[in-house]
């Protein structure tokens, strides 16, 4: 379904990413885990169009996406849920889901899916003309990733959705991220929080230094030597 094959991408002479390949088929639930500055946020972008490619081909349903313009990926299913929820702090919680249908023109069906939406983050019901960046941290969270449903994707990116909440809140994260999944969605999620994206995940990609170091299934990932003495603490 996506396919990156062999990017590229520098900011300004240096380059963050070299040669990086992954795939992700539908129905997946892919994870790219990485240290800190390890390339991952840059994947993502990179593939939402956000960032040029100095090399490399990076296809979505066989059509070329590589420098695409970020709505042209949008308008062709792939929602990006960026790193430290990102919401548009001064909108309410209604106009933050109205943005992220913004290329929709079936505005009964978004209003449908709004209302599904609540079912699953009732908080953001209860705070609908509050503005977002009033939200607790864990709020503008869950905020952030309803978002990027109501642009009903075919596969989501998720940059570290666990980042800075609270163990239970870590965890439901997780739990909403694999209900996405069984529901049909494609994930490819990034996550520092290696030992629950191997668990949770059919394969994973380790990026290190701007390269993919190791490639395997989740179980297999988590049995690697290299993986366990420097990402699981084992
Ligand atoms: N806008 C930018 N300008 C220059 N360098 C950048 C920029 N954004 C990222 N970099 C560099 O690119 C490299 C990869 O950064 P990236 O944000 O992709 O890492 P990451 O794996 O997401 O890290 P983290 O886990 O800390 O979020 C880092 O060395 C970073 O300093
Ligand atoms: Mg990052």
């Amino acid at each position: 379904m996506l396919k990156v094959e062999g990017i590229t991408v520098c900011y300004g002479q240096i380059p963050a990413l070299r040669n990086v390949s992954l795939t992700v088929e539908e129905g997946e639930l892919v994870t790219l885990i990485g240290a800190n500055g390890a390339g991952k946020t840059t994947t993502l972008r990179a593939i939402s169009g956000l960032l040029p490619l100095a090399s490399g081909r990076i296809t979505f349903e066989g059509r070329e996406i590589g420098n695409a313009a970020p709505r042209t990926v949008l308008a062709l299913g792939v929602a990006h849920c960026p790193e430290g929820r990102r919401v548009f702090p001064h909108l309410t919680v209604r106009e933050n889901l109205e943005m992220g249908a913004y290329l929709r023109r079936d505005h009964q069906a978004v209003a449908q899916d709004m209302e599904r939406l609540f079912h699953r983050f009732p908080r953001l019901k209860e705070r609908l003309n509050q503005p977002a960046g009033t939200m607790s941290g864990g709020e503008q969270q869950m905020l952030a990733i309803a978002r990027a449903l109501m642009s009903r994707p075919k596969i989501v990116l998720f940059d570290e959705p666990s980042l800075g909440l609270a163990p239970n809140l870590v965890e439901r994260t997780f739990e909403i991220v694999s209900d996405i999944r069984r529901e049909g969605t494609t994930v490819l999620m990034v996550e520092q929080n290696a030992y629950a994206a191997l668990d949770m995940c059919d394969r994973a990609y380790l990026l290190e230094s701007g390269q993919v170091m190791e490639q395997g299934t989740g179980q297999a990932m988590l049995a690697n030597d290299h993986i366990q003495r420097a990402y699981l603490g084992g």
